[in-house]
């Protein structure tokens, strides 16, 4: 349709049809208005995966790896191809707009959606966000960069007030937003935070830079209840209220511009965003284009498996990687994350993943007769209770794998019931007169002992083992957070002594109140055997063994949106662990599965270590490939990684009075620890691959000009064993400039391919902004001609490589 059409259409409507565009009709659909033939759009989060309209763990999703590790693989090709991956999920699901890429950056190792952002840089952050909304959007699906911006940490994240300078925000922080429009991103959601206090949906930076500089021509959504005002936020550039049907705009918007204080071209506008959008994904006029349709991923399960390794990060290796498949001799897998891998982070991104596979069922199976694997779980990490699933429980009235769900009225009358396969019931069925949830199933304890048993949610809730009360207790609702009331509820515990595999019968109940969602989740953990028992054996498992692979990671405590972490230390007793294994056995690996920085403290007594990530569903196969030379740790570091939360140089994420100081300005990741000159664990872009390289040469034009992307090119040679990938990055510096500069940074990256022996160029790309900086007096971008130095290498900390260029200003 032309925009022609479009305004032919727009004119069709009142201003009560033009405003009832502008939010919600339920919490995931926009509304239709057959006036102009405009149907529903179906929103839902990303970015691992594409959830659809309905938290139902019948509904399954795939599952990509986290963006951190989507990041870590420095390949915009195989990003986008993800990308690709979930525009397929999103058609064939219906949805049309996929809330992804986030976009805001690793400020604080502690930030709790550290796992769910791409990277510390800016430039990273933005080529990985780029990449995805291609992926995404090459399908008639809709991206959605969020969350514009600085909603960095979790911390009061509904009210936090950031401050920073406007060079910070346009150099740092603004920077993945500005690529993603010119990526041709569809949709930016508007945070929760607010910056130079104005909160985001209400915020000038809506307008300017976003609308006006950059020329994004499409909808402004809100973070899911971010809309707070009517006149403020609909005179910002703000445009689509979520979720619906009730929200501060509505009626509300229309008496405003009946009234004089919104002008009806300020609605117009907004309105024909949304017939633009509507248009782009194919939902408005004749119906049928957002059906179907090729999404070029024949073998998403193939492609899942390929990403774990194009992930992967191995930090250290004294040779023991790759293990040799054709002579394992016996393997000792160690840790709960063998059998329990923590394949997405928490929050509102968490999708049902159709299968998951385990790192321990893929090692024997890549081993088959040829080894002896044995599984020694070690210490509980910590990982918590967990929702009763199909596997733990059977459902009391017809005895299948999974539990009962019914909706009950005031005098306990079923009104609804139905099998479900978790005690997870995030929208539990709720018929009108619904007044209480109940979750059952019977249980038959695998192991004697206390067992813990909770049930999470707000108002009244019980919780009966067997007839015998282990919750009973009013909780009112504490918090307005939409991650936790509808996602992430606290749950309520209690103990009892099971014993014998004698059947109990849970009974969980959860009254429904106005205005606390309707969430009920239901868990059990079994008493765990003794830490010091579990170390024991593990150690002599390691002992008897040719090697060990140990598995420690983060817990669902940890890692999740909604709350920022308040160490990086691994939970529980999994230090201790890992070194008493590696002191058993020198040939000791540690796969770490985190989405974030953690402390490695025993990193140098380990014969490896490598880092996985939340790897997604193919975890396990992906991790084999590596751990057996299948694949090579094709990833590098998107972010710093403190030895020590002491050491690292921002960790800010408390606001103070309501007010979060990005008082480190431009000097965030690399760039903070270069200033500090100190020495983190290990460095932006680190990573070891299973060859070795020789950086041999860099080409770096003499002079260029201010306006011009010119090219740098580094002669590499593969000096080691095998086949392998390097990843040449290059950074920039401008010593005794006349302006506050990192000390150097980040200007971007190629990655190149070569047999062993073999000699190949990198070629990459500076553009004209990596020399540019924010003139705050003139707001605008300024040039400082002169020398600059280019230095090339393997890392923020290695580079070995150095040239001059100099830099001419063409229109001075
Ligand atoms: C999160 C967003 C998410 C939205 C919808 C919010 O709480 O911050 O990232 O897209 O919920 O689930």
């Amino acid at each position: 349709m032309t925009e022609e059409e479009r305004e032919r259409l727009l004119d069709k409507l009142d201003l009560a049809q033009k405003v009832r565009l502008l939010a919600g009709a339920t919490t995931w659909r926009t509304v239709a208005e057959p006036a102009v033939g405009l149907r529903p759009m179906v929103i839902s989060d990303g970015p691992v995966g594409v959830r659809g309209e309905s938290w139902d763990e019948r509904i399954a999703s795939v599952l990509l790896p986290s963006p951190s590790a989507l990041a870590a693989m420095w390949d915009d090709e195989l990003v986008e191809r993800l990308g690709n991956l979930l525009a397929a999920e999103a058609r064939r699901k219906g949805v049309h707009v996929v809330l992804a890429p986030t976009l805001n950056l690793h400020r604080s190792p502690l930030g709790g959606r550290h796992f769910e952002c791409f990277s510390e840089d800016p430039e990273l952050a933005a080529r990985a966000g780029a990449a995805l909304i291609r992926g995404i959007q090459a399908h008639g699906v809709a991206a959605a960069a969020k969350h514009y911006v600085a909603n960095d940490s979790e911390t009061e994240r509904l009210t936090v007030d950031v401050r920073m300078s406007e060079r910070a925000l346009r150099e740092v922080y603004l920077a993945p937003f500005e690529a993603a429009v010119t990526a041709g991103v569809r949709v930016v959601m508007a945070g929760y935070n607010s910056v130079d206090g104005a909160t985001m949906t209400e915020n000038p930076l809506l307008a300017e830079p976003l609308k006006r500089r950059w020329g994004f021509d499409g909808v402004v959504v809100s973070d899911w209840g971010a809309v707070r005002s009517t006149v403020a936020s609909a005179l910002a550039a703000h445009d689509l209220a979520m979720p619906g049907p009730q929200t501060s705009w509505g009626p509300a918007l229309v008496r405003a511009v009946q009234e004089g204080a919104v002008p009806s071209a300020v609605v117009d506008d907004k309105a024909r965003r949304v017939l633009r959008l509507a248009d782009r994904v194919g939902v408005l006029g004749p119906p049928g284009r957002d059906q179907g349709g090729r999404t070029g991923v024949d073998d998403e399960r193939a492609l899942l498996r390929r990403a774990v390794a194009a992930g992967s990060v191995l930090l250290s290796n004294d040779g023991v990687l790759p293990l040799d498949p054709a002579a394992p001799g016996t393997v000792a897998v160690i840790g709960t994350h063998a059998v329990r891998p923590r394949v997405q982070g928490g929050g509102s991104a968490g999708v049902h993943p159709r299968h998951v596979v385990t790192p321990l069922d893929a090692l024997g199976e890549a081993l088959g007769d040829t080894a002896r694997v044995l599984h020694l779980p070690g210490p509980d990490p910590g990982v918590g209770p967990l929702p009763l699933d199909d596997g733990l429980c059977r459902d009391p009235r017809s005895g299948r794998p999974g539990v009962l769900v019914r909706a009950l009225d005031a005098d306990g009358g079923e009104l609804f019931a139905e099998h479900r396969l978790s005690g997870r019931q995030l929208e539990p069925p709720i018929p009108p007169g619904t007044e209480c949830v109940e979750v059952s199933a019977v249980l038959t304890p695998t192991v004697d002992g206390v067992w813990t048993f909770g049930v999470a949610g707000f108002g009244r809730m019980t919780l009966t083992v067997d007839g015998r009360p282990v919750v009973d207790g009013t909780f009112p609702r504490e918090t307005d957070d939409p991650a936790v009331v509808h996602v992430d509820p606290p749950g309520r515990h209690g103990r009892i002594r099971l014993s014998g595999a004698r059947d109990v019968q849970i009974v969980a109940r959860r009254e429904l109140d106005h205005d606390s969602g309707r969430a009920v989740v239901v868990t059990a953990e079994p008493p765990a055997p003794p830490a010091d028992t579990a170390i024991a054996e593990a150690v002599e498992a390691a002992r008897t063994c040719d090697s060990a692979i140990v598995f420690v990671g983060t817990t669902p405590d940890s890692e999740s949106e909604g709350r920022d972490r308040q160490e990086l230390a691994l939970p529980g007793r999994q230090d201790e662990l890992v070194r008493a294994v590696a002191a058993a056995n020198p040939r000791t690996v540690v796969v770490v599965n985190a989405g974030s920085p953690v402390e490695l403290p025993w990193r140098r007594e380990v014969a490896a270590v490598l880092l996985c990530w939340f790897p997604g569903q193919e975890a396990g196969s992906g991790l084999a490939d590596v751990l057996f030379g299948a694949a090579e740790p094709a990833g590098r570091l998107p972010t710093t990684w403190a030895a020590r939360l002491a050491d690292a140089p921002v960790t800010g994420t408390r606001p103070i009075g309501g007010v979060l100081d990005y008082d480190e300005g431009l000097h965030i990741g690399h760039r903070a620890w270069l200033r500090a000159g100190t020495e983190p664990a290990y460095w932006f872009g680190h990573g070891l691959g299973y060859t070795t390289w020789d950086h041999e040469r860099l080409d770096a034009p003499a002079a260029v000009d201010d306006d011009v992307p010119w090219t740098v090119r580094v002669h590499v040679r593969n000096t080691g064993p095998r086949r392998g990938r390097e990843v040449v990055q290059v950074y920039l510096a401008k010593p005794g400039s006349a302006v506050e500069r990192p000390v150097r940074w980040f200007a971007g990256f190629a990655a190149v391919e070569a047999d062993p022996g073999e000699r190949v160029t990198a070629e990459i790309g500076v553009s004209p902004r990596a020399l540019r900086h924010w003139c705050e007096a003139e707001a605008a971008w300024h040039v400082e001609p002169g020398v600059w130095h280019v230095l090339t290498g393997r890392s923020a900390g290695d580079l070995g490589l150095t040239a001059t260029v100099l830099l001419r200003r063409r229109n001075a």
